[in-house]
């Protein structure tokens, strides 16, 4: 049976995450708006308005939030009302790691960006609104120097203490996110926030595996885990659909550690390379280490794009 369409504001839609996120959403009827100080691409503007905001601007984003979907000349107040609520809000915007802008200005743009979202959207009475954090708040990606996780497999319930400022960012996201969910409780708000890995968009395996087979260590930085740009764009399908969670915090990853075990498993693999890290519990033979087991069980999440269909 087709899903009922909801009318979704996208932050940040024209990156590399957002641009697949908005084809799933399309892929599954759903109506889109764009809000991003950069546009979208030719096969994608077509279908989707990007009102070009700046989201460290709270005014900006008040009046975003509020925006019709589609240009017109003259508008038709009966097929898009003015003032309309959209059902959902997915924050996907800023900086996606260190040394793109100097580290304060990168985490003034994602803890403001995420604050003005999460705020406006709260209190124009959004009920779902979706962010996005990364596994980078368990520590290594960025860390100065080699650092191990702090146990296999690595669920949500795990410490956040990283060290490197984009991953701080993150944590105050995350936190803003809580608090805000919290506050709007009673008005039955839900944020759910997605802590995505290393994002493989489309016909991008290849190269990603490459690099990364070269030495299975190289991957420890990533937690020998992945997340597909489609299967992403999957999980916030399922959880613009999913009511009721209140405040819930899922890894965004694949179901697969990133390699090869044929003949091993995937806890041999981790005991070999990281020995000195405990194991909380026994885990699947080819299960990643940053798990997902948590959205499979709450959002009915099953991956399509699974690393060993493209890699040789
Ligand atoms: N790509 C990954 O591997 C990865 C991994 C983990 C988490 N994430 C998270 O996913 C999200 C998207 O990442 P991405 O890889 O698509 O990044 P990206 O840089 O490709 O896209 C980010 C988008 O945000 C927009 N943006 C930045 N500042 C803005 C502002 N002030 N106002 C409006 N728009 C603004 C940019 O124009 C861009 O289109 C980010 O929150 C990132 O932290 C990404």
């Amino acid at each position: 049976m087709a899903s009922p369409a909801k009318r979704i504001i996208v932050t940040g839609g024209s990156g590399q995450v957002g641009q697949h996120v908005i084809a799933t959403l399309l892929s599954h009827g759903h109506d889109v708006l764009n809000l991003d100080i950069a546009p979208l691409p030719p096969s994608l503007s077509s279908k989707v308005h990007t009102l070009r905001t700046d989201l460290t601007d709270s005014g900006q984003v008040h009046s975003a939030l509020t925006s019709r979907f589609h240009p017109a000349c003259p508008f038709d107040p009966a097929t898009e009302p003015l003032n309309q609520i959209p059902d959902a809000v997915i924050h996907l915007a800023g900086y996606p790691r260190g040394m793109i802008v100097p580290d304060g200005e990168m985490y003034r743009v994602n803890t403001l960006a995420s604050y003005n979202v999460i705020e406006a959207a709260c209190r124009l009475g959004v009920k779902k609104i979706l962010v996005a954090s990364t596994v980078c708040v368990y520590g290594p990606p960025y860390a100065e120097g080699d650092m191990d996780l702090p146990c296999f497999p690595v669920d949500e319930e795990v410490d956040t203490n990283p060290m490197d400022v984009y991953a701080i960012s993150k944590v105050c996201v995350e936190k803003t996110a809580r608090g805000f969910a919290r506050r709007f409780a009673s008005f039955g708000v839900d944020i759910y926030v997605f802590r995505i890995a290393a994002v493989i968009p489309p016909g991008e395996y290849e190269r990603f595996f490459t690099s990364w087979r070269a030495d299975p260590r190289d991957h420890k930085a990533v937690g020998w885990s992945y997340t597909d740009a489609q299967d992403f764009g999957k999980m916030c399908h399922l959880a613009v659909l999913k009511d009721g969670l209140g405040f819930q915090i899922f890894n965004a990853t694949n179901d697969d550690i990133t390699v090869e075990t044929r003949g091993s498993t995937a806890t041999a693999f981790l005991k070999q390379a990281s020995p000195s890290v405990p194991f909380t519990r026994e885990m699947g033979e080819t299960e990643a280490p940053l798990t997902n087991r948590k959205v499979k069980e709450l959002l009915g999440f099953q991956q399509d794009h699974s690393w060993r269909m493209y890699v040789a």
